[in-house]
């Protein structure tokens, strides 16, 4: 089995990264972590990527004049790791024109909501705004257009009557950290 080379985005706690890394440290599952890279300092998954031996990389947006020249930096960055699929884990930027032309590779996303459903932040106030009875999370591919493209893996979660933000984000996370290694295995089932 030829694995495939996961290149993940982070902004923040990193826990669907860890989530994968985990995955990728089963026996049989088909990709490896070959670097973590986030566009922020202080991302505290850039620790646990450390802890796990993963190679790191900060490619901060405020370093940088503008969105093109953010974008070319961070997919030479990505490209020098030669990765078969970028994942998007609580990557808080949204991409533009200028990865999109360098990529070459599938990007992944897991946004925290049944897409089409609730596209943008705040998913979980707007489930229980909305009085929905059903959330979830959805792993799709990335494209121009904001929390578009084909969905890979979706799972949902009951709404409960005394459910607050806090509640349906814990029991949801769950979900997301079984979603995003469903979806790599199949995206990795896809190339073979
Ligand atoms: C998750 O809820 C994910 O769905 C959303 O951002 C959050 C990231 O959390 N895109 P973590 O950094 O993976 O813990």
């Amino acid at each position: 089995m030829t694995k495939q080379k996961l290149v993940i985005l982070i902004s923040g706690r990193g826990s669907n990264m860890q989530a994968l890394i985990n995955a990728c440290a089963t026996p049989d599952f088909p990709a490896d972590v070959v670097a973590v890279i986030s566009n922020k300092v202080d991302a505290g998954g850039l620790t646990i990527a450390e802890s796990h031996g993963i190679t790191t990389a900060v490619c901060s947006h405020k370093d940088f004049a503008n969105k093109t020249e953010f974008e070319t930096a961070l997919t030479d960055i990505i490209h020098s790791h030669k990765p078969d699929i970028v994942c998007l884990a609580g990557f808080m930027r949204v991409l533009g024109p200028t990865y999109f032309e360098r990529i070459a590779v599938p990007t992944l996303n897991i946004h925290p909501s049944l897409l089409p459903k609730h596209k943008g932040l705040h998913t979980h106030e707007a489930v229980l705004d909305a009085g929905d009875t059903e959330h979830g999370c959805t792993v799709h591919i990335v494209t121009e257009l904001l929390d578009d493209g084909e969905f890979i893996v979706q799972k949902s979660i009951p709404v409960m009557a005394d459910d607050t933000v806090d509640s349906l984000a814990a029991r949801l996370l769950v979900e997301e950290h079984k979603a995003y290694p469903e979806a790599i295995i199949a995206m990795a089932a896809k190339h073979h």
